[in-house]
Parts: structure tokens; sequence; C-alpha cells
């Protein structure tokens, strides 16, 4: 059974949304935690679209399982990662454009900007995690570059459609996650993933952990939706 790491950057969406100070990504950590989140996950992005460096660096205070920084392989993020020390940090590539990361890492073509930053993070004792397509030629090269883990973009098996499809993508990952557990590599999965698709990936033997967000914050939403509005109600009424 994978563990679950918990992406909380949309909760941050929300709160930038009206450069507001609610809701604090920080709340979200700590209610995951009570939930059974086994890592919390926050993308610094180079825009600061979303989470914000205060986020990360009080979420190093106070979050007590392991916190993991998602991250561009980009200096200025780099730097920050050394100074905040996050337990685990996942090299993500990032286009200003894109609304969310859009496939994996290239660590073939991008060997030597990815090594120097995988090196400068595993000297201040962070783990390095690097999130690629689930291809065989990647698991590869990201063994070569002595990373202690691997995330496989579980994207174009949650976007598949039609049968055929998903199973063809789901074989995709079920064959390069048993490459890189061969390689002894950490196996770890995300991106898409809700509460319709997410079974059959938790299912996958050798699993470590799933990184999930998006799904989970639009579920809070709509779960906590009710309550919210009765409890504003109760208190004009009062
Ligand atoms: N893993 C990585 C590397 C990601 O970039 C993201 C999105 O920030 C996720 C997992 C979570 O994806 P989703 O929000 O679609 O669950």
């Amino acid at each position: 059974m994978p563990l679950l790491g918990v992406n909380i950057d949309h909760v941050a969406t929300i709160r930038q949304a009206r450069r507001a100070q609610e809701p604090d990504p920080v709340h979200a950590a700590v209610l995951a935690e009570l939930g059974g989140a086994d890592s919390i996950t926050v993308h610094l992005r180079e825009d600061r679209r979303h989470i914000q460096d205060r986020d990360v660096r009080i979420l190093r205070d106070t979050v007590r399982v392991r916190l993991n920084l998602e991250m561009a392989v980009s200096d200025e993020i780099t730097q920050f990662a050394l100074r905040t020390l996050p337990d685990q940090a996942t090299l993500v590539p990032e286009r200003r454009e894109e609304v969310t990361t859009e496939g994996g890492l290239d660590v073939i073509t991008h060997m030597q900007r990815v090594s120097q930053c995988v090196d400068q993070l595993q000297g201040a004792g962070i783990v390095v995690s690097l999130f690629i397509d689930p291809d065989v030629a990647q698991v590869q090269k990201s063994r070569e570059l002595g990373v202690e883990a691997v995330e496989l973009h579980t994207g174009a098996y949650a976007e598949a459609r039609g049968q055929q499809n998903i199973d063809r993508e789901f074989d995709r990952l079920r064959e390069a996650g048993l490459f890189a557990l061969s390689q002894g590599l950490i196996l770890n999965m995300g991106h898409g993933l809700t509460y319709q698709n997410v079974t059959r990936v938790a299912q996958i033997n050798g699993v470590h952990e799933l990184n999930i967000g998006h799904s989970i914050v639009s579920q809070a939403v709509l779960v906590g939706f009710e309550r919210a509005v009765r409890d504003m109600k109760a208190l004009i009424t009062a």
C-alpha cells in the first residue's frame, strides 16, 4: 500500500485569487496531517502564483511529516531550498505559461543542469526525486544521476479516454515502475490522480508514495461547502 503525499498548492491558489490571508495552506497542512497525509508537498513556482516563500518557511517549522518541495531546476529556487531545507525536493519542469506541470522533466536533454542541481541539494542532505514521464530511458538516466527517487507522471494515464488507451498508459506506468524498482530507486507517482482513477495505480506493486493535490482540494471545497454555509448562516441569524 502506498503512502499519500498531499499537495496543498491549490489552497494557496484560492488565497492568491484575492491576495488575501485565507485560506492558509499552513492550516491545510495541519488538517492534512490529521487526515493521515504521510507527506506535505508544495510547489514554489518561479512566478509565485500560489505558494509563497513565507508558506514554505512556516511549513518547514510546523509540518510533522515529511515536507516535499517541488521545484524547477533554477538557481533562485535551489538557493531557497538550500536555505529552507525541505526533507525532499522533487525536480519538475516549469514553464510560466502552463496551467500546471505539463510532462515530466527531460533528464536526458537537461542532464548537466539537473546533475548540478541534484548535487547541490544532496550535499545539503535533501532527498531528491525526479518527476519524469514513465519512460525506461528517463528512469535509466535518473539512476545514473544518483537520485534516491523518481516520481512517474501519471497525467497521460489520468487523461486517457477509452479503455484501450487507459490500459496502454497504465501498462507504461507499471513497466517503467518495475524498471525503477529494479534499479533500486524509490518509486513515487502522481499528477491528475482522482477519486475515480487512483485505485488501480495504488495497487501497482512497489509504489512508495502517491502525490495528489487538485482532486483532494476540489473534494474539500465541495464536502465542506454545506457546513461552511451553515456556520455563516448561524452567525448572522443568532
Ligand atoms: N506531482 C507533481 C510532480 C506535480 O507537479 C503535481 C502538481 O503540482 C502533482 C504531483 C499533483 O498533481 P494533481 O494536483 O493533479 O493531483
